[in-house]
């Protein structure tokens, strides 16, 4: 048993993608997509039937068939792990839900300092079925790393204060701006949440993390720099402590590129609206993630994958890249697409 255990640690320590992660010389570009799991699959609309977003995460049996579909389908570099950014949230009794095609909504949003304290923090308790499914996918999933990810402060911050999905995030900038103590309170819960998210996560076996901050393109440099970066940073300060590498992700984040880095990532993940070689130049000394336009599947397959072309040779120049798309994969995704899509990825010919 031992030494088969060995042998397992030994294949995800010599993964593609945790090599790219680690800046080493990789056999070909690893390749995962964002919400790969999702309802691009008919077998993931199969299982899903009838049971709630939420209730889905819960059910660690579920989540691990639905974690290892697209690996099946598709024999992608990486599984991530099935849950939500705000499933936490819901583990620590706030009263939300996903709603199907809108997202998460709150039912009592939180704008004051009490709302704020009424969180309760996380605990292992409070998330068995987690730990439970991690661990049951990691012995599945063999020489294939499982990523567990969190949501980043500013992003789950936004649902929790504007009640639901948001494109201005008005009145989360409004708390930023207005209510400095409300909003630090608030970033360092939901920090400490997070933080505490993906220690159970890594603790049970996942052997890398993203950080998910989806919304904080809509914010200036200088006001990311000062009002939310600190929170970020101290999420990824304990994700390192952890000694696995971090991914850190968000859309529109062309200007905030450099800032991701510095925040604590060892990678950090581009939408497609930059051009990889500037988001390399930008990040410096790390790697980086990305950065297929999500609608490029649709185009014919080989205007798709010469698009893939150029963003593997731009890879070549970073730390470390990790082939993705520049943010989910969209609902109406032919999975036969991304089944070409990663075999041409993958059979792409560094020398
Ligand atoms: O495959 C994966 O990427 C892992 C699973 C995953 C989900 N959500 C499952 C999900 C991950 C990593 C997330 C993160 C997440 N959730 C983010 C950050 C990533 C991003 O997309 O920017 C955000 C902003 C959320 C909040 C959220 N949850 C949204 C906006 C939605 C979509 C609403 C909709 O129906 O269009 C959800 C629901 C959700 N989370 C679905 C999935 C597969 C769809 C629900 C369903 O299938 O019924």
């Amino acid at each position: 048993m031992q030494a088969a255990n060995d042998r397992v640690s030994e294949r995800l320590r010599d993964s593609a993608f945790l090599k790219a992660l680690r800046g080493e010389p990789v056999p070909h570009t690893p390749v995962w997509y964002m919400r790969q799991a999702g309802r691009s699959l008919p077998e993931y609309l199969a299982v899903r039937e009838g049971v709630g977003m939420l209730e889905s995460c819960m059910d660690p049996a579920l989540v691990t068939e639905i974690t290892l579909q697209p690996v099946r389908r598709y024999g992608v570099d990486a599984a991530i792990f099935f849950s939500d950014i705000v499933l936490p949230m819901k583990a620590v009794g706030v009263d939300l839900e996903i709603k199907p095609g809108v997202g998460p909504v709150v039912d009592r949003p939180v704008r004051t300092l009490a709302d704020v304290a009424a969180i309760p923090d996380l605990t292992p308790d409070h998330v068995p079925y987690v730990s439970e499914a991690v661990r049951d996918l990691v012995d599945q999933l063999g020489g294939t790393p499982l990523i567990g990810f969190a949501g980043a402060p500013f992003t789950v911050a936004s649902y929790l204060v504007e009640g639901g999905p948001s494109k201005q995030h008005a009145k989360t900038k409004a708390m930023m701006f207005g209510a400095p103590d409300v909003w630090d309170a608030l970033m360092r819960k939901i920090a400490g949440i997070s933080a505490a998210y993906l220690e159970i996560q890594v603790a049970a076996g996942a052997s890398a993390v993203q950080l998910f901050d989806s919304w904080a393109g809509a914010l200036t440099p200088g006001d990311y720099r000062e009002h939310v970066m600190p929170h970020s940073a101290d999420v990824l300060a304990r994700a390192g402590q952890l000694g696995v590498p971090r991914i850190h992700f968000g859309v529109g984040t062309s200007n905030l590129l450099g800032l991701m880095g510095e925040a604590g990532a060892d990678v950090v993940g581009v939408d497609w609206r930059t051009p990889l070689h500037e988001a390399i130049t930008r990040v410096g000394d790390r790697g980086v993630q990305g950065n297929l336009d999500p609608t490029l599947v649709f185009a014919p397959t080989e205007v798709m994958t010469a698009r893939a072309a150029e963003i593997i040779e731009a890879g070549r120049s970073a730390r470390g890249h990790v082939f993705n798309l520049g943010h989910g994969v969209l609902p109406t995704t032919d999975p036969g697409q991304l089944e070409r899509l990663t075999e041409f990825v993958q059979g792409y010919s560094l020398d």
